[in-house]
């Protein structure tokens, strides 16, 4: 019965998703389901996305294998959503309230045994990927959407080790999670069409602009799309074209700016197709297109300039240096997401009753 329950469940959430998620910004809100949603792995991703599920209103179960980490985890969602509230984003009311449907645990079986939705957050290890997902799989119920956060590994191979190969789907949240819209939603070479639309029905409705990813390639679209401007603007400090500073430069004061509103297909679009394959048929030959990882790069890591953890990489950064950049990102980052209509704090609205909740 409860099996027949979530079908019909599933279902629902599949129509309701694909209205929804094709609307930029756009998110069913009160209409879903309320479900429990357990995060496996309470580090830096793990509880910023206990924290998204909890602001939409689920039950979490954060879990992590070293016990000391929890309650800081559940810490600093309080102090994420306190952040938030004093800039005007969510009611500083419902914190506590968010705060409290996130309840925690050490042990991974009970975790899975009580989840609708699993989200795997540990360390970028494919070993340690493979082995939680045969357990999760083993211990969830039968039911239960297993997704891994990994950023840039095969969900194929993930899933290797588990029966229900299915019900295993990438979920790749940005961070900080709970203030970048996007969610790429990664098809596996096993999973099922009913597990990508009810991962996507969850994660548009708890406010994140989710899209699918059909194919299951190394990076996915945005990590792969991120890392070939970050091979160019090395090679262009390692050629001595500009230095590190100014490569940034000319992306933040120069086409930076208009990217969150003019990405690179659209503008080809308005600039047009027959200019854009003039300029590739004279500029491609001379970027850069190294299947290496750039010498530069590696002469910095040998050397321990690892960036603002060594205080220094590609720049200088003094601990003041490094506040600012953090700090600024933040601030930033809330002042875009106040102009979006995405929930990334808690109201009251989220809060159990006034939503539809489990059965
Ligand atoms: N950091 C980012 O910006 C970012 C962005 C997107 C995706 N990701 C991906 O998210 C995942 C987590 O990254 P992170 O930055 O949060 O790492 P992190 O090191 O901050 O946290 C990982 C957590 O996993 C826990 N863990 C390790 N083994 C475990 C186990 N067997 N069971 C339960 N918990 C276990 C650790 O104790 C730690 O708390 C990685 O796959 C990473 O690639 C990271």
């Amino acid at each position: 019965m409860e099996t027949q329950g979530k079908e019909a469940r599933a279902e629902t959430g599949t129509q309701q998703g694909a209205q929804s998620y094709a609307q930029p910004g756009a998110h069913v809100g009160a209409q879903q389901v309320k479900e429990r949603v357990a995060v496996i792995g309470a580090g830096l991703m793990g509880h910023g996305v206990a924290q998204v599920f909890a602001v939409a209103g689920h039950q979490v179960i954060l879990q992590d294998v070293r016990p000391e980490g929890l309650d800081p985890a559940v810490e600093s969602v309080r102090r994420n959503l306190a952040f938030l509230a004093a800039r005007g984003v969510g009611d500083e009311a419902a914190v506590e309230a968010t705060v409290a449907r996130i309840t925690t645990t050490a042990d991974m079986e009970e975790a899975a045994a009580a989840a609708d939705f699993v989200v795997e957050c540990v360390f970028e290890d494919m070993g340690l990927k493979q082995e939680i997902f045969r357990v999760l799989d083993a211990c969830a119920p039968r039911e239960a959407v297993l997704a891994t956060n990994t950023s840039v590994m095969s969900i194929t191979q993930i899933a290797s080790r588990a029966e229900h190969r299915e019900r295993i789907v990438g979920t790749h949240f940005w961070n900080p999670p709970y203030l970048i819209p996007l969610v790429e939603v990664v098809r596996g070479a096993d999973t099922s069409y009913a597990t990508m639309e009810r991962a996507l029905s969850i994660l548009t409705a708890a406010g994140k602009h989710a899209v699918r990813v059909e194919k299951d390639v190394p990076g996915f679209v945005a990590n792969r799309l991120q890392h070939a401007l970050w091979r160019e603007a090395i090679s262009i400090v390692e050629r001595g074209i500009a230095d590190a500073a100014t490569v940034d430069e000319c992306i933040r004061y120069g086409f930076g700016l208009r990217l969150p509103r003019l990405a690179p297909l659209e503008t080809a679009d308005m600039v047009g197709l027959d200019l854009t394959l003039s300029i590739h048929e004279y500029l491609l030959p001379h970027l850069e297109a190294s299947p290496e990882p750039s010498p530069l790069l590696r002469e910095r890591v040998a050397a321990g300039d690892l960036g603002f953890k060594s205080g220094r990489g590609f720049q200088e950064w003094t601990p003041e240096a490094i506040r600012a950049s953090r700090e600024g990102l933040l601030e930033y980052l809330v002042g875009v997401v106040k102009n979006l209509d995405i929930a990334t704090a808690p109201t009251e609205s989220a809060a159990p009753g006034n939503n539809h909740t489990k059965e």
